[in-house]
């Protein structure tokens, strides 16, 4: 992971930005004065305290960050969206993104010219995995996952799921896609890539998928339609981290 700050996304450069969604209420509510008045009000809907930190920090880094890479106020990136929610750059600016947040944890992927998909989950208990995979996943994958040793299975399990969502946030359809229209691969030593999408195996070696290493406790992955870009995987930040770059 680089620990080097830098904002300059060169050629085919795809950066990824860790950062917790846990801080103090001072930096909370430094992060909530860069909301608009809409996230804000979004951010009072929140009936759970954590939630509603997790958004104001989340949303706050998002602002930071975008501002940084477009030379703008974080208060001044403006977001569009797209049929099935995805958001985007009003003013194109060259810069895709995407963003997950679970567990504690939120991820930013940029590139220039290229919709991204990120997706990460904190692992945890699923007594009902078996079920779950045969519900979701492709009956191969479900096979693969289900051959694995129990003690490998949750982990495998997330892998697999976030995998897919990142295809799915990164063609912006989200889960109106059913999971087990497009397969990932999941054997064990075999590199994280795309079978098929849509039963079509030529159509997914224009996809790349990359796995994203945030320790243990969490399983994440980033997909994008084209061939594998430059990938920088930033140390995790705290909030206070982002106020306090130079
Ligand atoms: C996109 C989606 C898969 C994300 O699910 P999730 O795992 O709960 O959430 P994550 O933490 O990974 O991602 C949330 C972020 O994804 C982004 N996002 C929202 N909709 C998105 C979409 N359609 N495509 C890509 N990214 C999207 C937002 O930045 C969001 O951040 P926010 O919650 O701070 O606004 C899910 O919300 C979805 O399917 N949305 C589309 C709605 C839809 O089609 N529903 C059909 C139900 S059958």
């Amino acid at each position: 992971m680089d620990s080097v700050c830098s904002f300059q996304l060169a050629g085919r450069d795809v950066h990824v930005w860790p950062v917790r969604t846990k801080a103090s209420s001072a930096a909370v509510a430094r992060f909530a004065q860069v909301l608009t008045p809409l996230e804000r009000e979004r951010a009072a809907r929140f009936r759970f305290e954590h939630l509603r930190q997790s958004f104001i920090l989340s949303r706050g880094a998002l602002r930071i960050l975008l501002g940084r890479y477009l030379g703008v106020a974080p208060s001044e990136v403006r977001f569009m969206y797209g049929p099935k929610g995805k958001p985007a750059l009003v003013t194109p600016a060259g810069v895709s993104f995407n963003t997950s947040h679970s567990g504690g944890l939120a991820v930013f992927a940029f590139t220039p010219g290229c919709e991204l998909g990120v997706d990460l989950e904190r692992i945890r208990p699923l007594p009902d995995l078996q079920d779950v995979a045969q519900r979701f996943f492709c009956s191969e994958e479900t096979s693969d996952l289900l051959a694995l040793p129990a003690g490998q299975q949750e982990r495998a399990f997330f892998l697999c799921w976030t995998r897919k969502e990142a295809y799915i946030k990164a063609t912006g359809d989200g889960l109106s896609v059913p999971l087990d229209a497009f397969r990932v691969e999941l054997r064990p030593g075999e590199a994280a890539r795309f079978i098929h999408v849509a039963h079509d195996v030529k159509a997914a070696k224009a996809w790349t998928l990359h796995d994203l290493d945030f320790g243990p406790d969490y399983a994440a992955a980033l997909a994008y339609q084209d061939a594998e870009r430059p990938l920088t995987v930033f140390r995790p930040a705290d909030p206070a981290d982002l106020l306090a770059m130079p």
